[in-house]
Order: C-alpha cells, then sequence, then structure tokens
C-alpha cells in the first residue's frame, strides 16, 4: 500500500476536493505542497457543503492529520478567517489535527495589492489571476524576499526582513501609482496574527517522515492543474508554481519515492476560469449549457468558469508530464441528456495536425480542435454508484477517453455529494 498524490489534470477546478475527501478516509494524513488560497475545494457532505482554500481536505474527517506544506504560499489572515469560518460550520481544527510547515513562505497584503494592479495594467492580455498574491509571493520566495512562518517567532529577524521584503514592494508600489506599505503597519500587523499561526508551526517534514516510516498512508491534495503549471501549463496564462506531481515531494519535505501513485483528476469535459488559450471553448448554447448543469461558478472568486469539450490532448499530455496513472473522471453527470458530445482528438493549425499541445503562445491560441463525435445518453447518471448503473453509451464514452488519454479511470464520481462515487480499482493499492 502506497501514498496518493491527487493533482488536477486540465486547468483545475476539476473537482479535487471531492476526490481528496472520499480517499482521505483511506489515509492517516493529508497534506497541500503548491499553491495557496488561489485554490478553491468543494465537498459536498450529506447536506453540509465546505468551501476551502488553504485548509487541505483532510480537515472533515476526525482523525486525520492535515499539513500545509513548505511549498504552499501561506496568507496567515486568510488561513486564521478560514479556520474560524470551518470552527463555525462544526468542524474540530486544532494544532492536534492542523499544521504548518514553519519554513513556508508568507502572503503579505502587498502581494495582492501588486498582483492586483499588475493584471489590471496588462489590459486585453492579462492574466485573470485570483488576485489573492500568489505570484508576487512565489517572486519573492524565489529571489530571497520572503517573510516565512518561522520568522514570525523571531522579532528581531522579522525586522530585518520586513525591510528588505519592502524595499523591494514599495519601489513597485510606486512606479505603479499604488500607495505604499507603511514599516510600522505591516510589522504591528504580523506581530498580531503571529500568536494565531505559529501553534500550528513545525517542522512538518520530520511529522511526514514519521508517518511513513510507521507506514501511515499519505495523501498528497494538489491545487490548480496540469494545463495552469508553471512549466508545463498554457504559460504565460498559468499560475506560479508547478502543479505536477513531481512538486508534491519538494513542497511537502518528503523524497520524491514517497509521492507513489499519482491519480489525475479531470471533468468529462473541460473548464478554464481566467484568461489564456482554450481550444475546446465553446461560446455558444452548448457552453452555456454546460455551465448551467455544472454550475461552473467559481468556488471562492464567484467567477464564471468557461467551459467547453473534452480535450483528450491536453489530458493526454497531463498524463505523460504528470506521471499520472489513472484518472477521476468527475461530473460525468452533466453531460446527461446531450444527444452528440464531441471530443478534441488532435489540433489544427496552418494547415498541420499537432497532437500535443506546442509551446509558444501564438501557436496555443491558434489551435483549432479536430473533433470526434461520441453518441449521448438519455439516462440519469447523477448519483450512480456503480457501473452497472451507467446507460451503455456512457460507458462507451468512458472506455474511449481512456484509451484517447492513455490512462485508465480509476474513479468515477456523478454529482458533488461525497458517497456519490464509483472506485473501479483503488489508488491506494497500486
Ligand atoms: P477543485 O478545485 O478541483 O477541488 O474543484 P472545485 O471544487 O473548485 O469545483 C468542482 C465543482 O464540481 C464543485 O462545486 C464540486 O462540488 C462539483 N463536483 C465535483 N464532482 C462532481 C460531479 O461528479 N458531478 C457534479 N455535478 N458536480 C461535481
Ligand atoms: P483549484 O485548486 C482554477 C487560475 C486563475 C488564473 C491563473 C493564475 O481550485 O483548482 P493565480 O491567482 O494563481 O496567479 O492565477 O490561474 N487559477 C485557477 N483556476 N482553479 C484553481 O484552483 C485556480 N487557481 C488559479 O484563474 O487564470
Ligand atoms: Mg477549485
Amino acid at each position: 500500500m502506497g501514498n496518493v498524490a491527487v493533482v488536477g489534470a486540465q486547468w483545475g477546478d476539476e473537482g479535487k476536493g471531492k476526490i481528496v475527501d472520499w480517499l482521505s478516509e483511506r489515509a492517516d494524513v493529508v497534506v497541500r505542497f503548491q499553491g495557496g488560497s488561489n485554490a478553491g475545494h468543494t465537498l459536498v457532505i450529506g447536506n453540509v457543503e465546505y468551501r476551502l482554500s488553504l485548509l487541505p481536505s483532510g480537515v472533515v474527517r476526525p482523525g486525520k492529520l492535515s499539513i500545509i506544506g513548505n511549498g504552499v504560499v501561506v496568507d496567515p489572515w486568510a488561513l486564521v478567517t478560514e479556520i474560524e469560518t470551518m470552527r463555525n460550520k462544526g468542524l474540530d481544527i486544532s494544532p492536534q489535527n492542523l499544521r504548518l510547515a514553519d519554513n513556508a513562505a508568507l502572503i503579505l497584503p502587498s502581494h495582492g495589492a501588486l498582483d492586483r494592479a499588475r493584471d489590471a495594467r496588462r489590459g486585453d492580455n492579462r492574466i485573470g489571476t485570483t488576485g489573492r498574491g500568489i505570484g508576487p509571493a512565489y517572486e519573492d520566495k524565489v529571489g530571497r524576499r520572503a517573510i516565512r512562518v518561522c520568522d514570525l517567532a523571531d522579532p528581531k529577524a522579522l525586522e530585518w526582513r520586513v525591510d528588505d521584503v519592502l524595499l523591494h514592494h514599495n519601489a513597485l508600489l510606486r512606479g505603479l501609482g499604488e500607495p505604499e506599505v507603511d514599516r510600522a503597519e505591516l510589522y504591528a500587523a504580523l506581530t498580531t496574527v503571529a500568536p494565531q499561526i505559529l501553534p500550528y508551526a513545525g517542522p512538518v517534514w520530520r511529522l511526514l517522515d514519521e508517518a511513513r516510516s510507521r507506514g501511515r498512508r499519505i495523501l498528497f491534495e494538489g491545487a490548480q492543474g496540469a494545463m495552469l503549471d508553471v512549466d508545463h501549463g498554457t504559460y504565460p496564462f498559468v499560475t506560479s508554481s508547478n502543479t505536477v506531481a513531481g512538486q508534491a515531494a519538494a513542497g511537502s519535505g518528503l523524497a520524491p519515492g514517497a509521492v507513489g501513485y499519482v491519480l489525475g483528476i479531470t471533468k468529462a469535459y473541460t473548464t478554464r476560469v481566467g484568461a489564456g488559450p482554450f481550444p475546446t471553448e465553446l461560446t455558444d448554447a452548448i457552453g452555456e449549457k454546460l455551465g448551467e448543469r455544472g454550475r461552473e461558478f467559481g468556488t471562492m472568486t464567484g467567477r464564471k468558469r468557461r467551459c467547453g469539450w473534452f480535450d483528450a490532448v491536453a489530458v493526454r499530455q497531463a498524463i505523460k508530464t504528470g506521471g499520472i496513472g489513472g484518472i477521476a473522471l468527475t461530473k460525468l453527470d452533466v453531460l446527461d441528456g446531450f444527444d452528440e458530445i464531441k471530443i478534441c482528438t488532435a489540433y489544427r493549425r496552418g494547415g498541420e495536425t499537432h497532437d500535443f499541445v506546442p509551446a509558444g503562445m501564438t501557436a496555443q491560441a491558434e489551435l483549432e480542435p479536430v473533433y470526434e463525435s461520441a453518441e449521448g445518453w438519455d439516462q440519469s447518471t447523477r448519483g450512480a454508484r456503480s457501473w452497472a448503473d451507467l446507460p451503455a453509451t456512457a460507458i462507451k464514452y468512458i472506455r474511449r477517453l481512456e484509451e484517447l488519454i492513455g490512462a485508465p479511470v480509476a474513479l468515477l464520481s456523478t454529482s458533488p455529494e461525497r458517497e456519490d462515487t464509483v472506485l473501479v480499482r483503488d489508488p491506494f493499492a497500486d
């Protein structure tokens, strides 16, 4: 029995939260390893909906240890608010079941201000970021200017770190015509939030190492998706972290061999929120119908998601670049009642056919999907909990997707509800 990494195989919002929640019954530890409060993971358990952003999806199950790894960029104020919101929903969150890497970089209010100001100035070329400061925070981490969780426990170091980061931020804010940050105000805000965060902080790599040596099962919870990966995605319309499973080890402090089976999550169609290339996007009534049926609005930002047919080329590439062993296919029920369903099997550009996503942004913007048609089904698949409950045409569609993407379906999801899940093959058993 190994560990499992759950990663998005499209442009995010594939249903990772639901699948991590379902799988976490079989795990002991759930760890986030990249991203930050740009993520929005929805869990539906009975009639309660939980919208998690920074907290690992393991927090909803008693007895599981949730870890925010060093690869995550942590907005301490967002974390405090989320813990409070979840406590109000009846969850028990304490340093006993939630741990935060002391070497994780912090997101400051000025990261959000810079993120929003810069994206707004890009005009028509904007990325459409979530505005949560993710890009600027990762820049500062790599630029060795970040304030880290551990600095909150060290008032002397904190003064120095605040000066270092503000030297950079205030020059940028000045240049952008935005209000500068007052040093004393930031220092005071950080020392105020510190006691709320520090009880959770510690060397989580040690906990993970210990868990691993005791044979505990670890579930790595990815955020965003392969096509938003800073290297493998549709750059520059991406997020600022590696979202592929290769990051799970570095972003939590475990060896690459600890990651185990990689489960890629994909919708039975495609969505994307924010700007950037999307070859199978449907701007017609079919796209609207997918959006309505799938309730395609951002979990945290409320933004309308763009919708389109399943892009087998992009998912096949995500499977290769991410070492994905099998997929969880979600939202099959959203396709109920369509006469015809299309699948993108290749791209065409200027008379040439492509079987992969080229790296260049002009090339990506000009890709035309090559479709094949699949027969739809009339019956409802919503809530199906076994393969036997599925219409033959739905099974045929799933089998065709497996063939095109080169990976088997390990799990199938047929509604937002936790239990409406079909287990085809146990990812922990691989
Ligand atoms: P994540 O970011 O990958 O965790 O995905 P989100 O939570 O942002 O978006 C997925 C949405 O689809 C959420 O509202 C889920 O409750 C919902 N969802 C997940 N699986 C299914 C499914 O099989 N069918 C339907 N209809 N909705 C689903
Ligand atoms: P989950 O984990 C979908 C998108 C943003 C934008 C780009 C960069 O819920 O799947 P950022 O704020 O990260 O700098 O924005 O990435 N994006 C997501 N899209 N799901 C997410 O997370 C996303 N996180 C970021 O819309 O296009
Ligand atoms: Mg989401």
